[in-house]
């Protein structure tokens, strides 16, 4: 069993880009989404993506205009998206998203915790203390998004064997074993080398969030709730700090 850190570091790091499409497709998918997202973000202002990656993003974020400030635990993603941004106002920042509040320095207008990330948080009163501590930095107006996969309710039988992305050398397929709170993912890569084919796997834990109790615990922190279908079929909240109407969308 790895943590999130070193599955991301000995196994996924070095095939993520390859794992999400290649960088100019995923990026394209990352600018569609912040064009859906729509977010009221000035040029200029201030975003913080938690658990950033190689910018999928981020990048499209500052294309849009804003400062980003990128925190990933991977140091080998943040070198990715280091190449990728250009000249790109994107700060690359080396450190536990739970660590985001020692980040800012000015007010951001928006916090984005996007692709499943908030599933690696080690257990649900972090994902609460997180939730909790963005209410306290955005200002009112200032939206809060994440997605995730809603692994509440488990597949079963073969279900749980998820093909991933195969070609001519590579075969990526992730396996699902559910605890009560928790469910481990195992991935399991086939790679084409001179000697033939090469297996490696790595396991880790994520989080089985439900959608509704994440709208809760944002509502109860003064979010205003939108939840719509996010990429690849995870679930995405749109939450904008100040209290007022709550509405679910899908
Ligand atoms: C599934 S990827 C999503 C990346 C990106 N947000 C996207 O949508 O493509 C999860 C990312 O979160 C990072 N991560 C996981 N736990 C983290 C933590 N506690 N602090 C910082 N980064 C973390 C991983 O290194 C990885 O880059």
């Amino acid at each position: 069993m790895s943590t999130p850190a070193e599955h991301y570091e000995r196994h996924l790091g070095p095939i993520y880009v390859w794992m999400a499409g290649g960088a100019e497709a995923a990026l394209q998918a990352g600018s569609t989404e912040i064009e859906a997202l729509n977010l009221p973000v000035a040029r200029g202002a201030i975003v913080l993506d938690l658990g950033a990656g190689f910018g999928m993003h981020s990048i499209p974020l500052a294309r849009k205009g804003a400062r980003v400030t990128a925190i990933d635990s991977s140091i080998e993603l943040l070198r990715t998206l280091t190449e990728l941004r250009g000249n790109l106002p994107v700060q690359a920042v080396n450190d536990d998203l739970q660590a985001f509040q020692s980040h800012i320095t000015e007010a951001p207008s928006a916090i984005l915790c996007m692709g499943d990330t908030i599933a690696h948080l080690p257990d649900l009163g972090a994902v609460e203390n997180l939730i909790e501590r963005a209410s306290v930095e955005l200002p009112p107006g200032g939206m809060f998004v994440v997605s995730f996969r809603d692994y509440s309710v488990p597949l079963i039988g073969e279900q749980r064997f998820i093909p991933v992305r195969n070609d001519a050398t590579r075969i990526l397929t992730c396996f699902l074993e559910y605890e009560p709170e928790t469910v481990l993912v195992h991935d399991i890569l086939h790679e084409r080398t001179s000697d033939g084919w090469q297996t490696r796997g790595s396991c880790y834990r994520k989080l089985r969030l439900s959608p509704e109790h994440l709208i809760t615990s944002l509502q109860s922190n003064g979010f205003n709730v939108r939840r719509e279908p996010g990429l690849r079929g995870m679930v995405r909240l749109v939450a904008r700090a100040g209290r007022d109407l709550v509405r679910a969308v899908a």
